[in-house]
C-alpha cells in the first residue's frame, strides 16, 4: 500500500541511515527539501525528493500545499500512568510552598501513590489512554510511560501490566520502565533497607518474569534513594538485562549521575543541577543521552537544565515531557520547543533533534523513528500553513499541528 505525500512545503529531519543521534555543533541543523515529495509504502518511508522528480503512485496522494511535514515527535520520559490529580499541590506552591516542602508533609508523590492504590487496572488504563490519544495528536508518534506510584509489588504490577495493555492498544511504540525506586513509601520510613530489598527481591524478579519493562529506573535524590543504594538497584537489574534510564541531579548533584553512567544508563534525566564536574562524566560517556525536562523546570519554577553548556561542550541532548501529575502535568512537546528556545537558549533547530532523533535514540528507537530516513516508520507531523520551522517555537502556546500520521495514515 502506498501514499505519496506531494508539494510539501518543507520537508524536514532528514538524515541518512545509520545516524543514530547528534550532537554539539551538529545539533544546529535539522536538513531538509523545500517543495518536496514522499512517498511511504507499507506504513514505512521508500523515498522522498524534491517535486521536479515527484513520482507517479496507484496508491493515495495527499497534498500538503503550504504545510511542513517533519518526523513525529518521541517522549522518552513520562509518568503518563497515573490516578487523580494533584492541583491541590500546585495550590500550596502558588502560596510559597517548595516542592520538597510538599513533599515531606506527605504530599508529592506519596499523594499519587495512595490515589493509585486506591484504583483499579481498567481504571487506570481507561485514563492513561485518553492521555496517550491526546498526545498523539499533539504530534507524539512513540512514548515512554513509568511505574513509580505503586510502590507496592502489587501497585507496581499494576502500573506495568497498564502500560503493557496500553502498548497493545496503541498504534504508536511504547516502551515501560520500572521505577518501583521512585520514593520510599510511608509503611517504610523506619526501614527503608526494607523496602530496597522488597524491590530487589520481589518485584524485579515478578517483572523480569513477565516481562513488563524495558529499563529500571530510579530518583536518586536527597530524601529519596542514595547513589549507593541507586548501585545496588542497577546492579540488580543488569541480571534482567534491565538498563537505566534514570532521574538525577533534579535539585541536588548527590552522585547519582555518575552511578547511572557506571551502569551504562540509556538516559540521564533531569540535570539541573549540573556541576563542571558532573558535565565533564557526561562527557567521558558519550553513549548516554542526557534529556532535559523543561515542562517539569516551567511548572516547579526550578532551574532549567544547562542546556547550552551541554551541547557547546559537543554533547547530544534530548527532550522529553516528564508527563506527571506532580511536576509536569502536559505532554504538549510543541510547548516544550519554545520553552527550550526561550529559556534554555536553543535554537529552533536545535530544540527539533532532541525532540525526534536524539529522543528515539534514549529509548532504542533510533533505527525506526526520529527522522526522514528511508526505512523507518512512517509517523509524521503536518503543520498548519506556517512561514517556517522557527515559527513553531516563536508563536507559543498555539498548536501548529493540523495533523498527524501514524504508520502512513492521517489520523484526524
Ligand atoms: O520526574 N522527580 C521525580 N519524579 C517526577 C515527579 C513525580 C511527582 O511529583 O509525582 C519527576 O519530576
Ligand atoms: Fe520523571
Amino acid at each position: 500500500m502506498e501514499v505519496l505525500f506531494r508539494n510539501i512545503r518543507g520537508l524536514y529531519g532528514i538524515r541518512e541511515a545509520g545516524i543514530k543521534k547528534v550532537s554539539g555543533k551538529e545539533m544546529a541543523s535539522f536538513p531538509g527539501i523545500e517543495n518536496a515529495w514522499l512517498l511511504a509504502r507499507d506504513g514505512r518511508i521508500a523515498d522522498y525528493g524534491p517535486m521536479d522528480c515527484c513520482p507517479e503512485t496507484t496508491g493515495e496522494t495527499i497534498d500538503l500545499r503550504e504545510r511542513f511535514l517533519l518526523p513525529a515527535f518521541v517522549d522518552s520520559h513520562t509518568h503518563i500512568i497515573y490516578a487523580g490529580t494533584r492541583e491541590g499541590e500546585f495550590k500550596d506552591r502558588i502560596k510559597g510552598l517548595s516542592y520538597e516542602e510538599i513533599a515531606a508533609r506527605g504530599g508529592g508523590i506519596l499523594n499519587s501513590a495512595r490515589k493509585l492504590r486506591e484504583s483499579s487496572e481498567a481504571q487506570l488504563l481507561e485514563a492513561a489512554l485518553r492521555r496517550v490519544n491526546e498526545v498523539i495528536r499533539l504530534g507524539t508518534g512513540a512514548l515512554e510511560m513509568k511505574s513509580g506510584y505503586g510502590l507496592s509489588v502489587e501497585a507496581e504490577l499494576k502500573m506495568l501490566r497498564v502500560a503493557r495493555k496500553i502498548a497493545e492498544l496503541t498504534p504508536i511504540p511504547v516502551r515501560s520502565t520500572f521505577l518501583g525506586a521512585h520514593a520510599v513509601p510511608g509503611e517504610f520510613r523506619k526501614d527503608r533497607k526494607a523496602y530496597l530489598k522488597l524491590i530487589i527481591d520481589e518485584m524485579l524478579p515478578r517483572i523480569a518474569e513477565e516481562k513488563l519493562a524495558d529499563y529500571v529506573d530510579v530518583f536518586c535524590e536527597k530524601n529519596y534513594f542514595t547513589p549507593d543504594e541507586s548501585r545496588q538497584l542497577f546492579e540488580a537489574a543488569r541480571q534482567y538485562g534491565l538498563r537505566p534510564k534514570v532521574h538525577v541531579n533534579q535539585f541536588n548533584s548527590i552522585g547519582g549521575l555518575q552511578a547511572a553512567l557506571e551502569y551504562n544508563a540509556l538516559s540521564a534525566d533531569h540535570l539541573e543541577v549540573l556541576t563542571d564536574e558532573d558535565l565533564e562524566s557526561l562527557a567521558g560517556h558519550p553513549d548516554t543521552m542526557p534529556v532535559a525536562l523543561p515542562g517539569c523546570s516551567f511548572f516547579l519554577g526550578i532551574p532549567y537544565t544547562p542546556a547550552r553548556k551541554i551541547i557547546d561542550a559537543g554533547l547530544a541532548l534530548a527532550i522529553a515531557s516528564d508527563y506527571n501529575p506532580g511536576s509536569a502535568p502536559s505532554g504538549n512537546i510543541s510547548f516544550l520547543l519554545s520553552l527550550a528556545c526561550i529559556r534554555m537558549k536553543l535554537l529552533p533547530e536545535e530544540a527539533l533533534n532532541a525532540v525526534t532523533l536524539n529522543a528515539a535514540y534514549a529509548l532504542e528507537l533510533e533505527d525506526e523513528l526520529g527522522s526522514i530516513t528511508r526505512g523507518k516508520r512512517a509517523q509524521f507531523i503536518i503543520t498548519k500553513a506556517i512561514p517556517s520551522l522557527s515559527y513553531i517555537p516563536y508563536h507559543f502556546a498555539h498548536n501548529h499541528i493540523e495533523n498527524v500520521v501514524i504508520n502512513a495514515s492521517l489520523i484526524l
